[in-house]
Parts: C-alpha cells; structure tokens; sequence
C-alpha cells in the first residue's frame, strides 16, 4: 500500500525492502517567466523540491528572468498557455504536483483596457475554469461579450454613455434566459442594483483600484 502511495499517490517516503526511497516534493508554477514565478522558483528550488514552470510559447522566448536556472536539473519548463484546458489537465496527471502555484496573468493595468476581454478570459474566466462562452449570440443584434450560464459579462472600456448602457441592460433584461447581469467598467456610473426584476452589478477600476486610465 505504502509502496503504491509512494510511487502512484501523495507518500513521499516508503521503506521497501528495509531500504528507506523519497522522493522530493514536486511543485508546479504558472507564470513561471514573470517576476514572481521566477523568484517563487528560486526559493522552491532552495527548499529542495523539483519545480516545473508553466510557461507559454511565445516567439521571443528569451526567458532572461529564469536563465540561470534552465540548467538546473531540478528545474524544468513546460510549455502550457492557461487558456489551453487540455493541456493544464495532461500536464497535471504527467508531474502528479503536491504543491500548485499560480502566479500567471495579464497582470499589466494598462493592457487590461487595451485588451480587455483577453484580460477578463486569462486572469478570471479560465483561471478559475468557469465554464463560459466569448462573443455569445443569443437573438439577431444581441451578442454578449460573455455568458456564463444565464448570467452575461460586459465589459466597457472608459466610461460609457449612461442612457446608452441602461438601453442596453434594459433590450438584456428582457430576455429571458438572462439571469443577472455584471458590468465591468473603467470608470464608475451608478445605476440601479435591479432592471427588469433581474440584478445588476456594477464594477468598476477607479471604484476597486482608484484608479482611471
Ligand atoms: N509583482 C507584483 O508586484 C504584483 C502585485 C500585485 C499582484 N501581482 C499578481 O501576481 C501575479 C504574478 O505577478 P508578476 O509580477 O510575476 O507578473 P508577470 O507579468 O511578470 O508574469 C506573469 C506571467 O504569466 C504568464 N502568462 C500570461 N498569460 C498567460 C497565459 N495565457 N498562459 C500562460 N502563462 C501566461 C506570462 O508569460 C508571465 O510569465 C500576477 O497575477 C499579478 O497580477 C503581482
């Protein structure tokens, strides 16, 4: 049992044979090429454990934050992108982590607003594997940015026209597969909590970070 566990389970140490085997722990970082990740890597890797690194495949794969720890034996990157389920799913079953980091994002303000809906997918949607779908059609002239089972995500760079979002909400409400709507803006408007009998939520960068760009 303790010999299965070892070599197929969680058990780090087994006595087979009265001979003592370990095996290190194993970690798996997402963003591995960012700041964080790599200095994550460095510590784990001081820690004594073998670290696999997410990273995606890019064409200027010059890595210059990991450099100096590609030789190292205990240290090995494998190409993933987040948004890439099937992959994250056979890279888990192949490295069997006990332990998972996860540092990968868009993580720069700026480009949220650049690319808003890239940002919204990599560092919410897929991160946290809701199940959603992009640009959804759901009536001729109705097409949402996202939809997640009944509830639809719009996302509105800068502060958008008032009367034009609530004539929005209000054609969105309407329909009845609709359950809830969310609005992501840069810039805050307030509105009703409510249209249509279904709820709003509202939420904007300047109001969370205080900040505008
Ligand atoms: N460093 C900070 O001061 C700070 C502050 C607040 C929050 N954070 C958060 O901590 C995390 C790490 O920050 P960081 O400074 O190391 O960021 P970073 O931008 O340096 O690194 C992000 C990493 O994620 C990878 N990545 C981006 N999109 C990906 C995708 N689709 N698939 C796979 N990999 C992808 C990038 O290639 C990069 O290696 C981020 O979530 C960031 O928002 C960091």
């Amino acid at each position: 049992m303790d010999f299965e566990q070892f070599f197929f389970g969680e058990k780090r140490r087994c006595i087979v044979g009265g001979v003592e085997l370990k095996r290190e722990p194993v970690a798996l970082v997402s963003g591995v090429t960012g700041q964080d990740g790599s200095y994550l890597s460095e510590l784990l890797l001081k820690k004594g454990y073998m670290v696999y690194g997410l990273d995606r495949r890019k064409a200027d794969a010059s890595r210059s934050n990991i450099k100096h720890l590609l030789g190292n034996e205990h240290f090995k990157v494998l190409d993933g992108d987040l948004l890439e389920e099937s992959r994250l799913n056979s890279i888990i079953k192949m490295i069997r982590p006990d332990e998972l980091y996860h540092l990968a994002a868009q993580s720069f303000v700026k480009a949220s607003w650049d690319v808003p809906l890239y940002t919204c997918n990599v560092n919410a949607l897929s991160a946290y594997n809701i199940n959603y779908k992009h640009e959804y059609q759901i009536l001729t002239h109705k097409r949402f940015d996202f939809w997640i089972n009944g509830i639809v995500l719009e996302v509105k760079k800068s502060r958008p026209s008032k009367i034009n979002l609530l004539n929005q909400l209000d054609r969105y409400t309407k329909v009845p597969a609709v359950r809830a709507i969310i609005v992501v803006l840069e810039k805050n408007i307030t509105i009703s909590k409510q249209l249509n009998g279904k709820p709003i939520i509202v939420k904007s960068l300047n109001e969370n970070w205080g900040v505008a760009l």
